[in-house]
């Protein structure tokens, strides 16, 4: 059900090893923080003239000589063959389609891509797909970070494509610094942090937009999609199914859900309630752990988490990353685990240590900010969040 026609077929094209993954669909809001909705407009998700159609002699460039496989993990031949205005097929429900959604040009979105050595092919793909399936008036900009990738992105090939702007960090930073980077240049009145490998499908952004600009008080139903995203105690990710309950009280296909966490680094977030939340923390590493972190505290601390059943983006998952971690990925991951146990799950951070006894001999230092963040926003405690949102941990 979550990898659907399309995204078989993109699998097909590709020839992926890893997989090409699905409704990468996720909104942050806070229960607090919302100011009221000036200007209302509802409207229906329009057809999109694309503008942009890179194609395969935009796409090759130096990074691209090198050994295609083991540069990139996935099969850079075939993403080279691919135009970038290609169409795909719609994956949404179907009654998405007639939905109306609310939404405001004044409270349009920064769109964040962070890359390290990515496949220029993948990257600008990535960036046609949002100039090319977002309205005009809700795109205020998109955000390039490059984390220091060996080959610096030729600006040259930016000066066609629309509100973009690229930065390069001067050293690596790894992709949670440089998302937070990104996040910090933003203006507009919501981020959307995007992977560098990713295409967003048709309507994928109304229906982000019009869950963060309603009164989030609001009853509203769920959906019969019936995954979730969680965790285990060793602080893996893995999709959790929803319970009966949740089915039978929530079936309408097109609604959001609440969810333990979000999935991968895709999701949209008010700024400013991203910047209360300290943002990624910034004592994690490289990669791995940031979007736990981000959605605990967003539950603890007053918001919420919802995945968007209408909202569809793809995502080339690889099966292992294509840059290195200074001191090995597992390490890193195992690192900022902890980090997150530590400052986050209370006493139970002893099931996690009962998950991953490795953790315990990795030296970190206590982290202050946590608590004064704590305080500010009067966050909940774990075992609230244990019993109010994740009762299947
Ligand atoms: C990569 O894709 C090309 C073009 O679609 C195909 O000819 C080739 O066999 C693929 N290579 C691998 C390793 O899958
Ligand atoms: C984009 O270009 C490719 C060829 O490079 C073409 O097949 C495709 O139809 C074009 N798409 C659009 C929307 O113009
Ligand atoms: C986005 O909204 C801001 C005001 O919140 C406005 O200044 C800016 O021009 C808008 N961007 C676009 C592309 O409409």
């Amino acid at each position: 059900m979550l990898r659907r026609g399309g995204l078989r077929f993109l699998h097909r094209k590709l020839g992926f090893f890893g997989l090409i993954g699905s409704t990468l669909v996720f909104i942050f809001y806070t229960l607090t923080i919302l100011p009221p909705i000036d200007v209302k407009i509802r409207r229906k998700v329009i057809p999109i003239e694309p503008i942009l159609n890179l194609s395969q002699s935009d796409f090759i460039g130096n990074s691209d000589q090198l050994p295609a496989f083991e540069e990139h993990y996935f099969n850079l031949t075939a993403s080279n063959f691919l135009s970038s205005g290609r169409a795909i097929p719609d994956t949404r429900p179907p009654r998405c389609r007639t939905k109306e959604y609310v939404l405001n040009a004044k409270k349009n979105v920064s769109v964040i891509v962070a890359f390290h050595n990515e496949a220029k092919s993948a990257l600008l793909r990535t960036i046609s797909s949002v100039i090319n399936r977002t309205p005009p008036d809700l795109l205020h900009e998109i955000i390039l970070i490059d984390d220091f990738s060996r080959n610096e992105l030729n600006a040259n090939i930016l000066v066609n494509i629309p509100k973009t702007k690229l930065y390069r960090n001067a050293e690596r930073e790894g992709l949670i610094r440089s998302r937070k980077i990104g996040a910090l240049k933003a203006s507009a009145e919501y981020i959307v942090f995007l992977d560098s490998h990713c295409e967003v499908n048709v309507g994928w952004i109304e229906p982000l937009i019009d869950r963060l600009s309603y009164n989030p008080g609001a009853l509203y139903k769920a959906t019969s999609t019936n995954l979730k995203a969680g965790f285990d105690w060793s602080l893996r990710f893995k999709w959790i199914p929803r319970s009966d309950e949740e089915l039978q009280t929530n079936h309408d296909e097109t609604s959001s859900f609440a969810s333990p966490t979000v999935y991968g680094g895709i999701f949209l977030i008010s700024r400013m309630w991203f910047h209360q939340l300290g943002g990624f923390s910034s004592d994690l590493e490289i990669w791995g752990g940031e979007s736990l972190e981000i959605s605990l505290k967003a539950w603890m601390c007053g918001g919420q988490v919802e995945i968007a059943p209408c909202s569809r983006v793809g995502h080339v998952f690889r099966k292992k990353h294509p840059y290195d971690f200074p001191h090995g990925s597992t390490h890193t991951f195992l690192r900022n685990s902890k980090l997150i146990a530590e400052n986050w799950l209370e006493e139970y951070k002893h099931f996690f240590y009962f998950a991953r006894p490795n953790a315990q001999g990795i030296k970190i230092k206590g982290n202050t900010d946590v608590g004064i963040l704590k305080e500010k926003l009067q966050c909940r405690t774990f075992s609230w969040y244990l019993q109010t949102v994740f009762h299947e941990l």
